[in-house]
């Protein structure tokens, strides 16, 4: 009778217990760790993360609860802006050694900026668990601390730096260069991160090349050019037919203004100049090959690489995300009072959260130039045919025989 399936499913509902053929598969295994191998705790050596919390009122003698707290969550932090620096050192890696060219690589770059994008929404939202503790609290142990401050985080200017913050747009604090906080090898490491080439400049050379630019080929910015303007003078005429009315006047001082901001797109002086300055951060060339991207990113060819643009957009948001949260922790915890590593705190920190960060602005200004459908230039069927398939020396799944 206890076999029957009616009877156990029975007995489950009335019990809330399993069956003992349940229990029995719940419980069945060996214990292979009485087999030799490396166990838990060695293979994450817990030993040294878990007794790494050492509370510095503890050693006054004076042990205030929530300083295990804030030493934890700078160590999360820590932790994972190092898994940040491994995924973009590997990425870096595919772009310095060439072999993003071959495409079939650029799934890997993705994966990893993707990676680094989720990372980031963690570190985000992680600001929320040390706001359970309170600016009271925080006076209580404050003090013990000094002058440990997060200016001194190699880690995040490591970060910054190869990402691709420049060192001219960097906000000064007490006209102190951020370097002055590291010294030997930290320094050494810091400055070979401004020497070596950023995320930025690796994306940049790698837009360069998008296929389509090429003056004697395609030409994508001679053909937007000729589009963009022959569509503004149609929109021209439409509205001089208009009769007189203030719709009307509206309409042509836009397009006026239209006309200035598409003539500043195609005016490499004036790119130039901006670049200089620090409001566009990518070449000429390389702008051109994003714009295209955008256009064109339902092409085969293009659909990585449009995601890949996606991703670092998202790098720039959710570190302004990062600045932003923790400046107004900052602002509950010590109001406006200096910071422990010698800024003004909360108002320098609220310059930090500005575009002069950002590193791949350019991507997000370049919606401005977005056009009609009907404006973009049509592929040709030669570069059609090259954005839909991929090129074989490009690909191993192609045999050398049909390259031949
Ligand atoms: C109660 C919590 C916190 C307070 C009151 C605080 C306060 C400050 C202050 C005042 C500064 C400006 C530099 C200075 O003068 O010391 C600063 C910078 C910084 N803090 Fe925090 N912080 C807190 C939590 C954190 C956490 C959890 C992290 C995570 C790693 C962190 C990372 C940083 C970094 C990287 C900087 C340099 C930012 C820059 O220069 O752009 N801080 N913090």
């Amino acid at each position: 009778m206890s076999g029957c399936p009616y009877f156990q499913r029975r007995h489950l509902l009335l019990t809330n217990k399993p069956s003992k053929a349940e229990e029995d598969d719940s419980q069945a295994g060996i214990n292979k760790a009485s087999k030799g191998g490396i166990l838990y705790g060695d293979y994450l050596q817990l030993d040294k993360i878990v007794t790494a919390q050492l509370l510095q009122s503890e050693v006054k003698g004076d042990k205030i609860h929530d300083e295990h707290l804030f030493i934890v969550t700078h160590q999360a932090y820590e932790l994972w802006f190092k898994q940040i620096l491994f995924e973009l050192d590997s990425v870096r890696e595919i772009f310095i050694s060439g072999h993003v060219r071959d495409e079939r690589n650029m799934l890997k770059v993705n994966t990893r900026i993707h990676r680094i994008v989720m990372i980031f929404r963690l570190l985000v939202d992680q600001f929320a668990v040390l706001e359970t503790m309170t600016a009271m609290d925080f006076f209580d142990f404050r003090e013990y601390l000094s002058p440990a401050s997060g200016f001194q985080s190699l880690q995040f200017r490591l970060l910054e730096n190869k990402i691709g913050v420049p060192d001219n747009l960097r906000v000064p604090y007490n006209r102190t260069h951020y370097r002055d906080n590291f010294k030997g090898i930290e320094s050494e490491m810091l400055n070979a991160t401004e020497q070596e080439p950023s995320l930025l400049k690796l994306v940049e050379k790698w837009l360069e090349r998008t296929p389509g630019l090429e003056a004697d080929e395609f030409n994508f910015w001679k053909r937007l050019e000729i589009n963009i303007f022959e569509g503004l003078n149609r929109e021209n005429e439409k509205i001089k037919k208009m009769p007189d009315s203030e719709d009307k006047e509206e309409l042509a001082a836009d397009l006026v203004k239209q006309k200035e901001l598409f003539s500043s797109l195609f005016d490499e002086n004036r790119h130039d100049h901006l670049l200089s300055k620090g409001d566009r951060r990518l070449s000429y060339k390389a702008l051109q090959g994003a714009l295209m991207i955008y256009f064109y990113r339902e092409e085969p060819r293009f659909q990585v690489p449009f995601q890949l643009l996606t991703s670092l957009m998202d790098i720039d948001t959710l570190m302004t995300k990062w600045r932003y949260n923790h400046v107004c922790m900052v602002h509950r915890m010590i109001g406006s009072k200096a910071g422990t590593g010698g800024s003004s705190g909360y108002h320098y920190l609220r310059s930090t959260v500005s575009d002069r960060y950002k590193v791949f602005v350019d991507l997000f200004n370049l919606a401005t130039f977005l056009v009609p459908r009907a404006w973009v230039p049509k592929l040709t069927p030669n570069v059609h045919t090259f954005l839909y398939t991929a090129e074989c020396c490009d690909s191993s799944y192609c045999s050398s025989e049909d390259s031949d």
